[in-house]
C-alpha cells in the first residue's frame, strides 16, 4: 500500500515538473487526451445546462406481457409509445491548438451560430476555461475555439515581417502573429482610453517601418510630445492643427502628382508602375485625432473644415497612390462632426483598445459582431495593449501588442535615420519619363 502511494506521488511530481518545464509537450501528450475524453463524456450534460439541446419526440414500440391464455400460450402485446428525449448537437473530436482546443458541432434544426455565441460564456464556465469563441465556416456547423488560459497575459516577440508595409505588432489570442499590413488594409482607426496602449502600438509601427523604404509622416496633436523624439525618421511632423492643414495640402499635392504619373503610365495604382518610377509609399501616423475636429468657437470653423476635408480626401484617394493612414484617438464619436463619421467609413482597419465610453467602441467596432463590442468593454485596465482587432478576413480577434518602449522606438528612428526621404525632395519630385 505504501509503495503504491509513493509511486502515485512520484508520478504526480514528475507530471507537475513536466508541465512546468515544457507546457506545450505536456499539453499534447497528457492534458489534451484527458481533456478530450472528459469533454466528450460531459457534453450531454453541458449542452443541456447551456440550453443547447432540444426536446424531441421519439416513438417506440414497447413489449408488454400479455395474458396467459387457457391454451398456455403467452400473448405478448406491442405498444406504441411516445417519449420525449433530449438531443444534443453532434460533436466531433476536439482538436488541440496552441492555447487550447477547437471542436466542430453540427447544429440542431432551427439553431444558428448566434445561439452558441450567446451560450459561449456559460460553456467557458462549464469547461473551466478562459474563453470560448464561436465561428461558422459552413452552414449547419459551428466551430468552438477554446482557450484554456489567456494567451495575452504575456506576449513574446515574433520575428519581424520582411514584407513591405507589413509589420508584426503583437499576437492574436489564437497565437497567430498580429500583423498590420497597409497594402491589404490601407487605413486604420486605433481607438482607446488614456493609458490603453495606443501610443505603444504606434511605437511598434515605427520600429517595424523604420528599416523599410517608406516615408513616415507624423501628425501629433498632443503638441508634439509623442512623435518629436522620432523626428530623425519622420519626413514631416505637424504638431498643431494649422501645421496639419499645411501638411495635408502637401499630401494632396503629392497625390495629384502621383495620379499624373499613374495616368501617363496607364496604371491604376502605384503598385502597377515599374519599380524604377514607383513613388515611395507614405504612412501617416495621427495621434489625438479628436483635436483636429474640436473647436472652441466659430473662428476655428474654417480651419477644422479644411483639416477634416483634407484628411478625408487623403483617406479616399490615398490608397491607390501609396498614402496610408493610421489614426489614433481617445474618443472617436459622431459628435465630433460628420468628417469623423466619413473618415471612419474609409478606415477598414479597426483597433479598439480599452475604452471609457460605449460610443467610441460603437464607432470603432459598431459594424462588426455585437460580441466584439462586449469584448472591447471587458478589457481590463491592468492589461494595456490588449485590443479588439478587425482582421482582413472579416473576423474580429482579441490581440495584444508587444511592449515597445519610447526608448526602443527612438533608437530605431535614430538608427534608420538614413532611410528618411526628404519631404521637400518628395514634393519637388516631378513625374519622370515612363520607360516604353
Ligand atoms: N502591449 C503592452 N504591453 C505592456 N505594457 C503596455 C503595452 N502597451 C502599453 N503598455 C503600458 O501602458 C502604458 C500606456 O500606454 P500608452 O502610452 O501606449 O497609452 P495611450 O493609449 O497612448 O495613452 P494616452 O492616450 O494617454 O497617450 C505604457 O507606458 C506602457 O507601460
Ligand atoms: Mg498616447
Amino acid at each position: 500500500m505504501r509503495e503504491v502511494l509513493v509511486m502515485a506521488l512520484s508520478a504526480l511530481l514528475v507530471l507537475a515538473c513536466w508541465r512546468r518545464w515544457h507546457f506545450r509537450s505536456f499539453w499534447y501528450v497528457v492534458a489534451y487526451p484527458l481533456m478530450a475524453i472528459s469533454v466528450l463524456a460531459s457534453w450531454r450534460k453541458i449542452a443541456l445546462g447551456c440550453g443547447l439541446t432540444k426536446k424531441r419526440q421519439r416513438f417506440w414500440f414497447t413489449t408488454v406481457p400479455g395474458l396467459v391464455e387457457s391454451t398456455g400460450v403467452v400473448r405478448v402485446k406491442r405498444k406504441f409509445q411516445r417519449v420525449s428525449v433530449d438531443t444534443r448537437p453532434w460533436m466531433w473530436l476536439p482538436m488541440p491548438t496552441r492555447y487550447g482546443w477547437r471542436v466542430t458541432l453540427r447544429t440542431l434544426e432551427g439553431q444558428i451560430p448566434g445561439d452558441y455565441a450567446d451560450a459561449a460564456e456559460r460553456l467557458a464556465h462549464s469547461w473551466g476555461v478562459h474563453a470560448v469563441r464561436v465561428s461558422s465556416h459552413k452552414p449547419g456547423r459551428v466551430r468552438l475555439a477554446v482557450t484554456v488560459r489567456d494567451p495575452l497575459v504575456k506576449v513574446d516577440h515574433l520575428p519581424p515581417s520582411t514584407d513591405l508595409l507589413k509589420v508584426t505588432v503583437g499576437r492574436l489570442e489564437t497565437g497567430q502573429p498580429w500583423e498590420i499590413d497597409f497594402k491589404t488594409v490601407p487605413h486604420w482607426m486605433n481607438a482607446g482610453a488614456t493609458q490603453s496602449g495606443k501610443s505603444n502600438l504606434a511605437n511598434a509601427l515605427i520600429v517595424g517601418l523604420a528599416p523599410q523604404p517608406v516615408a513616415l509622416v507624423g501628425f501629433d496633436l498632443k503638441g508634439g510630445v509623442e512623435f518629436t523624439p522620432y523626428k530623425p525618421r519622420l519626413s514631416a511632423l505637424a504638431t498643431t492643427r494649422a501645421e496639419c492643414t499645411l501638411l495635408l495640402d502637401d499630401l494632396q499635392t503629392l497625390m495629384a502628382e502621383r495620379m499624373g504619373i499613374c495616368r501617363m503610365a496607364g496604371a491604376r495604382n502605384i503598385w502597377q508602375l515599374p519599380p524604377g518610377i514607383r513613388p515611395v509609399p507614405i504612412v501617416v501616423l495621427v495621434d489625438e485625432l479628436a483635436e483636429l475636429y474640436l473647436m472652441a468657437d466659430k473662428s476655428e470653423k474654417d480651419e477644422v473644415a479644411r483639416a477634416s476635408t483634407g484628411l478625408l480626401r487623403v483617406a479616399q484617394l490615398g490608397r491607390a497612390f501609396g498614402i496610408y493612414l493610421f489614426c489614433c484617438g481617445q474618443r472617436i464619436g459622431s459628435d465630433l462632426g460628420p468628417g469623423v463619421t466619413a473618415l471612419r467609413a474609409q478606415c477598414s482597419g479597426r483597433i479598439c483598445h480599452r475604452v471609457n465610453d460605449p460610443e467610441t467602441a460603437n464607432m470603432t467596432l459598431g459594424d462588426l459582431d455585437p460580441a466584439a463590442l462586449d469584448a472591447a468593454r471587458a478589457i481590463a485596465p491592468a492589461t494595456p495593449g490588449v485590443a479588439i482587432v478587425a482582421g482582413s478576413d472579416g473576423q474580429w480577434y482579441r490581440a495584444r501588442s508587444y511592449y515597445v518602449s519610447e526608448q526602443t522606438a527612438e533608437q530605431a528612428a535614430t538608427t534608420h535615420a538614413d532611410n528618411t526621404p526628404d519631404w521637400a525632395e518628395l514634393l519637388a519630385a516631378q513625374p519622370r519619363e515612363i520607360p516604353a
